[in-house]
């Protein structure tokens, strides 16, 4: 693997010292945050109305290439939540619609591309992503994206931006299926019948998510999240030999820069340790897996992210706050701990049951 050696520009927020020592940052370089910091997957999107407002009229992914949109759409939640950090508006296929790829989002079922990847010759035809910083066409493509993170810290102050990008074999597995699907067969079947289309496809998604993550950190976010979504339907054996070199390549892109790695895997508990050795720096963990019983796996090792049940946003308030209550304690066992969802933010959540949980954490955190 490639060893980089960059360093963050000057004005870097973090480099600046604007977002160094924030709760969330503190937390996730296992520093003693000034209070628990909290955030949530998803928090920008369907559960609010001013997003469903600034959404209007325009397709998903549009909306994520126009830098003052998808600035605008990242900056809500923290305005209404006071949450400890902005996740940037965009999605998982970004970078691939960036680099060419006949990818949309249907609203309601989730990424669809123009035609499935199965043999070599389909990822032979994958646009050419050229090396970091190459001004290639997929690099130029990632003005937009630049610009909107430039937008989005120049608005937030101390408060961090986490950039993201959707792993190596989640990527893969929807370029394989075509679409969502339930169980990622052909996907799982593609590993074992064609390793080395497997492997050159995945190298591709690494090098795409790597180069957006990268492209994200050098404009200004303070953190970065590998999305797993998927990885949990794999056994440990499959995950080590067949995911985790992909996504130890995607990190890899930004792990000369003194930014935390956070890596999550919805369905994951099973896999941490292995997550753990692809070189991530916090790991976050899906609500099946209680904090304290993460922590263990891992040895103390890692700060962690989590993982609080998103079925219990619509329960009575005091059924919520007991929740919130247990996953603080357990979470406390951590050698740093940033509150969070145990996956996204379903689309029908009251925001007042998301304020009531960062209002709850704040204080008693
Ligand atoms: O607030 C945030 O967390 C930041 C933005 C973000 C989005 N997608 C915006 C989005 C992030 C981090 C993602 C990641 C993402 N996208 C993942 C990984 C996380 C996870 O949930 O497991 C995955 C698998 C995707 C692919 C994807 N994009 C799906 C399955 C969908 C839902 C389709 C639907 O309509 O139900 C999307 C669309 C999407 N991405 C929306 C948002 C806000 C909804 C678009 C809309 O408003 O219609």
């Amino acid at each position: 693997m490639t060893v980089l050696t960059g360093s963050l520009p000057a004005a870097h927020p973090k480099a600046a010292g604007l977002t160094s020592d924030a709760p969330l940052i503190a937390a996730y370089e296992g520093r003693t945050p000034a209070h628990r910091p909290v955030w949530f997957m998803r928090q920008a999107g369907r559960s609010l109305p001013e997003y469903l407002a600034a959404r209007e009229g325009t397709a998903m992914l549009d909306a994520c290439l126009t830098p003052e949109l998808a600035s605008e759409i990242t900056l809500q939640p923290v305005r209404r939540y006071g949450v400890d950090a902005a996740i940037f508006f965009s999605d998982i296929v970004v970078p691939m619609k960036v680099a060419g790829v006949g990818v949309e989002i249907a609203p309601g079922v989730g990424p669809v591309f123009d035609r499935p990847i199965r043999t070599m010759a389909d990822v032979d035809a994958l646009p050419d992503l050229g090396v970091a910083a190459d001004r290639g066409a997929f690099d130029s493509g990632l003005d937009k994206i630049r610009q909107a993170v430039e937008l989005t810290v120049a608005e937030l102050g101390n408060t961090p931006l986490i950039g993201f990008a959707g792993a190596p074999f989640t990527l893969a597995a929807y370029m394989v299926e075509g679409k969502p699907s339930r169980d990622h067969l052909a996907a799982r079947e593609l590993m074992f019948t064609a390793p080395d289309v497997w492997d050159a496809l995945t190298t591709w998604t690494a090098t795409a998510a790597g180069l957006f993550l990268r492209a994200q950190v050098m404009a200004g976010a303070s953190a970065v999240q590998l999305f797993d979504s998927w990885a949990g339907s794999l056994s440990v054996e499959d995950y080590v030999a067949h995911c985790a070199p992909g996504s130890a390549l995607a990190l890899n892109y930004v792990a000369d820069l003194p930014v935390p790695r956070v890596h999550f895997a919805a369905n994951g508990g099973h896999l941490l340790p292995a997550m753990a050795d692809a070189g991530a720096t916090v790991l976050g963990v899906d609500y099946r897996t209680p904090l304290d019983e993460a922590n263990a796996m891992l040895g103390g090792r890692f700060p962690l992210q989590g993982n609080i049940n998103p079925a219990l946003l619509p329960a009575p308030a005091d059924m919520l706050e007991a929740h919130v209550t247990d996953v603080l304690r357990r979470g406390a066992e951590a050698p740093g701990h940033v509150v969070n969802l145990g996956h996204g933010v379903p689309p029908h959540t009251n925001p007042d049951s998301l304020q009531r949980i960062v209002d709850l954490v704040h204080v008693n955190g």
